[in-house]
């Protein structure tokens, strides 16, 4: 089959390569010519573990390519699946749709009766239906179907490829048929299909987000209980999650959540419940954002306290600048959140991550940057970990001991080997765990 993929940032460039792989023939469109050219030339925008191969291996078989011209992507396929983002809009808690908007204004003039756009971006409650309603003007005869993405960054190649399962939002049998013929592998493997209309669609996704939000919440704010009470999170989180009613992932407690989705997945929703009349339906969303953005005052207080009370005039390395490990993605990132709130305070601050320092120094300058752990923590006065990459866990602490001031470090992650740690002469504290005696 032929079909295209509009907008090739994080979402985009994996579906492009995974439908791809798949068999079809795909163009994939952007209005960023640098991004295209590179993409032509197999370099991926973003760090994901195995992208570059996937794309190199599509790019090379004929079957990926690339364009920066939005009519020549209409007019080649009947499918266009629209991968653009849909970020928080600035002093508002609401998504903004207008690249989503963008993208069906440009393909409408060149739609024939039968095409279908499907949707891929994660958009508040309604949009397909009001997007349905611009189209009947603009391209009558066309579709609009909505079929969410739950990639995770990070693993977003393995995701793409096996999902767990396919959402497809239709308004028809046949917008339904070419969906089912778009993922037929997949569906031959077995991977779950939930055929629904378009609203449904959209929410389960907002739904999964914001349940996995709430989920990290619960067990952060569980971990202030347990600094208050003595008592120790990673056993209880270990003990709660056996039950499989309730189960282990998405259950560690740490820094909280961040990133391009689950911050502004959640306020957008809040935002739109209150649209719908139904705010309160989700009021709790918002005390699960304060507890998330509690966890990140909560790391500066106890640095703060370790460093004597004041920032000014100590050495702060951090060991992480990612929102989470295998990415290098640094938006709403906890690690570079306490890391400037820290600086701004007056401490030199110095931070090593292995992938995300070039898109760390782009959003915050102020900060130090190092591609060498030893050197992060020379002379440091205290030591943040605050995204686990798996590096972090091989560290010799007995040979950073001989780098740093004071043998101090924050695990913030609940990821470094405490006792192996404590064993070497460093004194390690972590959130929502007793210190030893
Ligand atoms: C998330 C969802 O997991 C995907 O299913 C979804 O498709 C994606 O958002 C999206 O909407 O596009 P992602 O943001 O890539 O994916 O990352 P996650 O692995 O979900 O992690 C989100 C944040 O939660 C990270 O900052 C991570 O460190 C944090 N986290 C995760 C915890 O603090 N504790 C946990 O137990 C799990």
């Amino acid at each position: 089959m032929r079909m295209t993929v509009i907008g090739t940032g994080y979402v985009g460039v994996v579906h492009a390569a995974t439908l791809a792989d798949l068999g079809h023939e795909v163009l994939g469109a952007d209005i960023d010519e640098e991004r295209i050219s590179a993409l032509a030339a197999g370099i991926p925008p973003v760090y994901e573990p195995g992208l570059r191969e996937l794309l190199q291996r599509t790019v090379a078989s004929g079957r990926l390519r690339f364009t920066t011209d939005m009519a020549r992507a209409a007019r080649f396929a009947p499918v266009h699946f629209v991968c653009v983002g849909t970020p928080q809009l600035p002093g508002s808690k609401s998504a903004d749709l207008r690249s989503v908007e963008a993208v069906v204004d440009a393909l409408a003039p060149h739609l024939a009766p039968g095409d279908l756009i499907v949707g891929k971006s994660t958009v508040p409650v309604g949009t397909a239906a009001r997007l349905a309603e611009r189209l009947r003007r603009t391209a009558p005869g066309a579709g609009i179907a909505w079929n969410p993405e739950f990639l995770r960054e990070g693993f977003a190649v393995r995701d793409s490829a096996s999902p767990e399962r396919i959402v497809v939002g239709v308004a028809s049998g046949h917008d339904e048929a070419v969906l089912r013929e778009v993922y037929a592998p997949m569906l031959r493997d077995g991977v779950p299909f939930f055929r629904t209309d378009p609203n449904t669609a959209e929410l389960v996704k907002v739904a999964s987000n914001s349940f996995l939000a709430t989920k990290i919440s619960f067990i952060n704010a569980m971990a202030e209980v347990c600094d208050a009470a003595g008592a120790d999170v990673l056993t209880l989180a270990e003990a709660v999650g056996a039950d499989p009613r309730i189960g282990p992932r998405f259950l560690q407690p740490g820094l909280g959540f961040g990133g391009s989705c689950f911050p502004k997945d959640i306020r957008g929703f809040m935002a739109r419940a209150e649209e719908l009349g139904v705010g309160s339906a989700v009021a709790f969303l918002q005390e699960v954002d304060d507890i998330n953005t509690r966890q990140r005052t909560r790391t500066v207080e106890l640095a703060r306290g370790l460093v004597g009370g004041a920032f000014d005039g100590t050495n702060v390395a951090v060991l992480g600048a990612a929102f989470k490990p295998d990415s290098d993605d640094v938006r709403d990132s906890p690690a570079l959140a306490v890391s400037r709130a820290i600086r701004h305070e007056g401490a030199r601050v110095r931070v090593h991550d292995p992938e995300a320092l070039d898109n760390a120094r782009g959003l915050a300058p102020e900060l130090q940057y190092t591609l060498d752990v030893p050197k992060a923590c020379e002379e440091a006065d205290l030591v943040l970990h605050l995204t686990p990459w798996p590096e972090y866990q091989a560290i010799d602490p007995a040979l950073l001991a001989a780098q740093v001031r004071r043998p101090t470090v924050v695990d913030a992650r609940h990821a470094l080997d405490a006792a192996m740690w404590r064993r070497a002469g460093w004194s390690l504290h972590a959130p929502g765990r007793p210190q030893p005696e």
